[in-house]
């Protein structure tokens, strides 16, 4: 893909807001879908890897509601989704939530990576490490992203690089930031060696 690596974003276009899987577009396009927590910046990092505004965003959580697909330069849908663990949400809502997003990744074969977003000021809560092995018992290929990286110090960052790594097991994880752009150039490569392979195979990992 030509990625914007050189610095310009690919156009991109909405597609649809899906409430339910009936709304979930057609067209066998890889899939590079965001996920985490409420409020951690998923929509921010769909506008920041669009180089716009396409994603709506809020300083409160809860936002994004629907699953939100995106075509990029017509070779993949990025995938915005809405965040969990909010702890005002009622449980019906958070039911809700756990129902849409359960028939997004577990009737998707066109997921080709998902990355998945923790906030770097904290340690991954038992949610965010509930998601990566939901993932893993799919077999869905998952990136470990901490964003709003631009409010650690220097120390700061390592320090919590390398406590969020352990915490999902020695995982990789790539430090992000929406307002300085940080850790764009490394994810980009990452949805582009992703989208690039064959499709998954759409049997679970056992
Ligand atoms: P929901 O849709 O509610 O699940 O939230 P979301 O994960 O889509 O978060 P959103 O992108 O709406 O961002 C939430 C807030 O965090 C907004 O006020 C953003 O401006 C802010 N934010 C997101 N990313 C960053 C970042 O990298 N750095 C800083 N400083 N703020 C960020
Ligand atoms: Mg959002």
């Amino acid at each position: 893909m030509p990625t914007n690596i050189a610095g310009s974003a690919p156009p991109a276009e909405f597609v649809a807001s899906a409430g339910s899987a009936r709304d979930f577009p057609r067209e066998g396009l890889p899939e590079v879908a965001v996920a985490g927590r409420s409020n951690v910046g998923k929509s921010s990092l769909v506008n920041t890897l669009t180089g716009g505004k396409i994603a709506r965003t809020s300083t409160s959580p809860g936002k994004t509601r629907t699953i939100n697909f995106y075509r990029l330069d017509r070779r993949l849908f990025l995938v915005d989704l809405p965040g969990f663990g909010y702890a005002r949400v009622p449980k019906a809502e958070s039911r809700k939530w756990k129902q849409l997003v359960a028939q997004y990744f577990e009737n998707r074969p066109a997921i080709a990576l998902v990355i998945q977003l923790v906030d770097s000021r904290m340690n991954p809560t038992a949610l965010d490490l509930q998601l990566a092995e939901w993932l893993g018992n799919l077999g869905i290929p998952r990136l470990i992203v901490a964003t709003k990286a631009d409010k650690l110090s220097g120390n700061q960052r390592a320090a919590q690089q390398r406590a969020i790594s352990e915490a999902f097991g020695g995982e990789p994880v790539i430090l992000s930031s929406a307002v300085t752009g940080a850790g764009l150039k490394e994810i980009w490569k990452r949805v582009a060696d992703a989208t690039r392979s064959e499709p998954r195979e759409k049997s679970p990992k056992q």
